[in-house]
């Protein structure tokens, strides 16, 4: 008996040893968003924890809205034992303190869609980068514009575009500049652009932008709209209804396919027509997996990834996002 209970003591401690050594092994690492209510942010999270199951490492995530937030957040990664982490910083502008915080906290970086912007006002290509490629995806929300006015068989040089714009903001700037590049090529007038700065880059900014064009200009009876994402578009869709500009006076095509599903679900069809689908499961699965092998293997991720997009409407948006 006596033998039988030396026996289990020693397995219990060797079991105990073995457990605490694989539970300081696994790997932690972090992911920050700047606007964890987004949808967008919300997908990337949802994929990273999926690598996360299927590598056996753990995903801490933080919602990083403001500098103070990010860099406090950064320190406490540290403190919990993060070997690395991926963020899409509230401001480009940061990317210098937020280099510097995961130097200082031996934490391995990856950028994800906002890419940093160094004190020189250069981007930051020593960090690595996953980003769309932002005028390429413009340039299709621009093109898929044109075909829809064309559809509907509407001159392009009586309608008047709704630019929602973000320009400090650079991959934004991109997409609205691909965008409004695609319309002037296909004939829009560029007296017929209507330049609607956002406060902020949300719904409620693009509908308060949006308003304050719509009223300014009583003439258009046709409105066009573009914007960085969907929720850029969204806005001013619900600023033109206001107005009552409908499915058949105006046509907006945003770009991230994640807020535009709930628009295509509703009965009625709205001048909301199409959207780019961007890949968040690259965004999120890819970029969670690499940082996780780079820590475990020391791989090294590209340097930079520009991921596509495709177009998603009424038609194919069930297919393209599995749903019945
Ligand atoms: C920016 C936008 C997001 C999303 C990503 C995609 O961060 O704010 O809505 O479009 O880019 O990279």
């Amino acid at each position: 008996m006596k033998r039988v209970l030396v026996y289990l003591t020693v397995w219990l401690c060797v079991l105990s040893i073995v457990s605490s050594v694989s539970a300081a092994e696994r790997i932690k690492i972090g992911f920050i968003v700047k606007q964890p209510d987004e949808s967008w942010f919300q997908d990337e999270w949802k994929y990273s924890d999926q690598a996360a199951r299927q590598f056996g490492f753990d995903v801490i995530k933080i919602g990083g809205t403001d500098g103070e937030k990010v860099l406090n957040g950064i320190d406490n990664l540290a403190i919990q034992g993060a070997r690395g982490f991926i963020i899409c910083t509230p401001d480009v502008k940061l990317g210098p303190a937020i280099a510097a915080k995961a130097r200082a906290n031996r934490l391995k970086l990856m950028s994800v869609d906002d890419r940093f912007i160094g004190p020189k006002g250069a981007v930051m290509e020593d960090v690595h980068h996953v980003g769309i490629s932002a005028s390429n995806i413009g340039s299709l929300a621009g093109r898929t514009i044109v075909n829809e006015a064309k559809a509907r068989g509407w001159n392009l040089k009586n309608v008047g575009f709704l630019r929602m714009s973000f320009d400090s903001l650079p991959t934004i700037k991109e997409r609205t500049d691909g965008a409004t590049a695609a319309l002037l090529a296909a004939g829009l007038p560029k007296a017929r652009i209507f330049d609607s700065p956002m406060k902020t880059l949300d719904v409620e900014g693009s509908f308060n932008a949006a308003n304050i064009t719509i009223t300014k200009h009583p003439d258009i009876t046709l409105w066009i709209v573009v914007g960085g994402n969907d929720n850029s578009v969204l806005g001013a869709i619900r600023a033109l209804e206001g107005h009552r500009f409908r499915a058949d006076s105006a046509i907006g095509v945003g770009i991230n396919g994640t807020e535009a599903v709930a628009e295509f679900q509703k009965k009625n069809k709205t001048a909301f027509i199409a959207t780019i689908l961007l890949n968040a499961r690259q965004h999120g699965y890819d970029t969670a997996k690499s940082m996780f092998l780079w820590i475990r293997d020391g791989k090294e991720p590209p340097k930079i990834t520009w991921t596509a997009g495709t177009v998603m409407t009424r038609k194919n948006y069930k297919s393209l996002m599995g749903l019945k």
